[in-house]
């Protein structure tokens, strides 16, 4: 089968509403009405009905960054799938390094979140990836391998369509500096086996994304490597024309 590529923006903590709306719309007008690739908007909670009603009639998806696993109750300050849902959110964001770092995420809570998302129909972008200290220690593969199983732990394998990962290595986010794409395939290829470990061939057809500084000027060979599926893009998602180039790209490796 052909892949199918998912580029995805997370805008992170960025945008107020009326910024967010500007952004959605030109994103729209540039590229809204294409289908031959998958394209996902991730702005804050505060943005989304904004960005919600910016977005509708076009192909572009919504998308949240984070999301708590119960469904109600006694969780101040907390956001719940369904909540998410009611805003048309397709994707949520889970296990961003930079939660994991600032908010102390483990691999079990962001497993809760995934099986939340997938129970709730969501489709879960599940984030992994290694430090320097890691990479520079040898043990990427070892961290990345224990992040994507443990995230995915007890997900059926009827609901790995709707499952995505993200191999975001901690140092090239928002550092300009960027895996070479052999350096990602390498890592890609690695969660490629560990999808397929847990669920047979339905784990080839998981879109496996790539972020960390990847921009106009390095997508195209990032982008064809084999196990690369797509991007998660964090500052290059926050201008219209850069974020429209990425997917233009996209669509062009999709001919
Ligand atoms: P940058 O593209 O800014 O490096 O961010 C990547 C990222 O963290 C996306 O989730």
């Amino acid at each position: 089968m052909a892949k199918r590529y998912l580029i995805a923006g997370n805008w992170k903590m960025n945008k107020t509403s009326g910024e967010a709306k500007a952004l959605v719309e030109g994103i729209v007008a540039a590229v809204g009405k294409q289908t031959s690739v998958d394209v996902a908007v991730c702005p804050t909670f505060t943005s989304l009905e904004t960005a919600s009603k910016a977005l509708a009639g076009s192909s572009v998806k919504l998308g949240a960054q984070n999301m708590y696993p119960k469904p109600s109750g006694a969780y101040t300050g907390e956001i719940s799938a369904d909540m998410l849902l009611d805003f048309g959110c397709t994707y949520v964001v889970l296990g961003h390094s930079e939660r994991r770092e600032y908010f102390k995420e483990t691999d079990e809570f962001i497993n809760e979140k995934v099986k939340s998302a997938l129970s709730a129909g969501m489709k879960p972008i599940l984030c992994v990836g290694e430090t320097l200290e890691q990479r520079e220690g040898g043990s990427t593969i070892d961290v990345v391998s224990k992040q994507v199983l443990g995230g995915l732990k007890d997900v059926p394998a009827s609901q790995a369509e709707n499952v995505v990962v993200a191999y975001e290595p901690v140092w090239a986010i928002g550092t300009g500096k960027t895996a070479t794409p052999a350096m990602a395939q390498e890592v890609h290829a690695e969660i490629r086996k560990n999808l397929v470990s847990l669920f047979e061939e339905a784990g080839n057809n998981i879109q496996i994304l790539y972020g960390g500084s990847m921009k106009p000027e390095n997508a195209e060979a990032l982008l064809k490597e084999k196990d690369i599926d797509g991007g998660l893009i964090g500052g290059a998602s926050l201008k219209a024309d850069s974020f429209a180039s990425l997917v233009n790209t996209a669509i062009s490796l999709s001919k």
